[in-house]
């Protein structure tokens, strides 16, 4: 992997990494035969169907489909993956409905099983297609595009997302990527963004990270921090 070049992936594929893995922990030390305490974890499971959904779609119409015509194998290989990860995502989907309709504790406890490998299956897939997306795809898009095109493909992209899922996509790329990441990324929206975004982003980082780390990142900004 060349890693001069611009990986349009890193951030966002760090923020749904640490999701999965986040979602996979709660889900173990879950007793889902009970309604309570799976209810919390049901609804993180909904919202990692709704936000990789999103993503994929967003892929396949600013990368995929724009390499079609340049590199077809590439961009149907990356369609295909987005398929079989849309074929799961339905699977998750139906085992919730299942779930739900569950009325016993052993019923319960019977499907909340079957969401778990369930969910394994989901994110070990996403993880082998998010690193072949940053190598394979990657290195088709560093052939056909300029790192400050990709850039602004990008830009295009994250502009498409409303406000509201964009908050939801922050929270876990704040949780998933390391201090220098977060430092350049929160630079720049505070040069190129609206002021409010920056502000938002601030608020997030605040309640996510651990008060050290938040500190550290609001003085890398010269961000003014509030005393306790
Ligand atoms: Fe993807």
């Amino acid at each position: 992997m060349n890693t001069n070049r611009h990986n349009s992936f890193n951030q966002i594929h760090k923020g749904l990494r640490a999701q999965l893995y986040d979602t996979a922990l709660k889900i173990q030390q879950t007793d889902m035969s009970q309604v309570e305490a799976a209810a919390p974890v049901i609804e993180q499971i909904e919202e990692v169907l709704f936000l990789f959904e999103s993503h994929a779609h967003g892929e396949d119409h600013y990368f995929n489909e724009p390499l079609e015509k340049t590199n077809p194998e590439v961009a149907s290989l990356f369609e295909k993956e987005h398929v079989e990860d849309h074929r799961l995502a339905d699977v998750l989907s139906s085992l919730i409905a299942s779930y739900k309709e569950a009325a016993t504790t052993d019923a319960r406890a019977e499907k909340g099983k079957h969401l778990f490998y369930a969910f394994n299956e989901f994110i070990a897939f996403n993880l082998y297609h998010m690193n072949k997306e940053e190598i394979e795809l990657n290195a088709a898009l560093w052939d056909r595009y300029t790192d400050s095109e990709i850039k602004s493909i990008e830009q295009t992209l994250v502009q498409s997302i409303p406000p509201q899922k964009m908050m939801k996509y922050a929270k876990w790329m704040i949780r998933g990527i390391n201090n220098k990441e977060l430092i350049h990324w929160l630079e720049e929206v505070r040069a190129f963004a609206p002021a409010p975004v920056f502000e938002m982003l601030i608020v997030i980082a605040e309640t996510e990270l651990p008060t050290d780390r938040y500190q550290l990142i609001a003085r890398a900004l010269k961000y003014e921090v509030k005393a306790a």
